[in-house]
């Protein structure tokens, strides 16, 4: 048995979600057939994440352009509830911060593995893909795929990130209406940081921890 999701223990104040779908709408670019999809947060100049072949070379092969992170369209200035979500959150150096709106529904799926390796004794550095859902609380949209049956992800405005194991468990999003908007994040975890948070969360939502085989 090992962990496919967890909800942490951050507490969230969210903005309005209507500014969340106008700012994703003006400045999303369609990414595949299922999601508009903005930069908001990256140590990965703009100027790559618009060509995606060389952005694809530097994930795939985890190279560091030494950048800091930074904000782009003012998402800082706009959103400075979300930021200061994003500064809680347990990375040592985050590679980016998305904003995903759903348009389409997304079948079952395991993620590629595109995270920073780091050799660490964290028993659950797996659960590495952190998001946060932004808008459409009430949708049952996200699901976990583990035990062959979908587990639709249900989690308050008020708690509103979680971490899960994209690699080794299939997940999807059914089309459950329109302006689902979540922010995807990715980096290198402070495994120490992490570990500790994850262990605090599961303490304390343990009924709604996803354990699978
Ligand atoms: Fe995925």
């Amino acid at each position: 048995m090992s962990i496919a999701y967890v909800p942490l223990d951050i507490l969230t104040t969210l903005p309005n979600e209507d500014d969340v779908i106008n700012f994703s709408k003006t400045y999303g670019q369609t990414m595949g057939k299922c999601w508009l999809n903005t930069v908001v947060y990256s140590s990965i100049p703009l100027n790559i994440w618009e060509d995606r072949d060389k952005f694809n070379y530097i994930l795939d092969n985890n190279i560091d352009l030494g950048h800091d992170p930074e904000y782009f369209y003012n998402f800082d200035k706009i959103f400075p509830e979300i930021a200061g979500i994003i500064e809680q959150l347990p990375y040592k150096k985050i590679k980016y911060a998305c904003l995903f709106q759903q348009i389409k529904e997304v079948a079952p799926h395991n993620d590629e593995t595109r995270y920073i390796e780091n050799a660490s004794s964290n028993p659950y550095k797996n659960l590495k893909r952190i998001n946060i859902f932004l808008t459409k609380h009430h949708y049952k949209s996200f699901y976990m795929y583990g035990n062959g049956t979908k587990q639709h992800i249900s989690i308050p405005k008020t708690r509103s990130v979680f971490a899960f194991n994209d690699e080794e468990y299939e997940h999807g999003a059914d089309w459950a209406g329109e302006d689902k908007c979540l922010l995807v994040t990715n980096g290198e975890l402070d495994n120490d940081i992490h570990q500790k948070l994850v262990e605090q969360s599961i303490e304390k939502f343990n009924n709604e921890v996803l354990y699978y085989e």
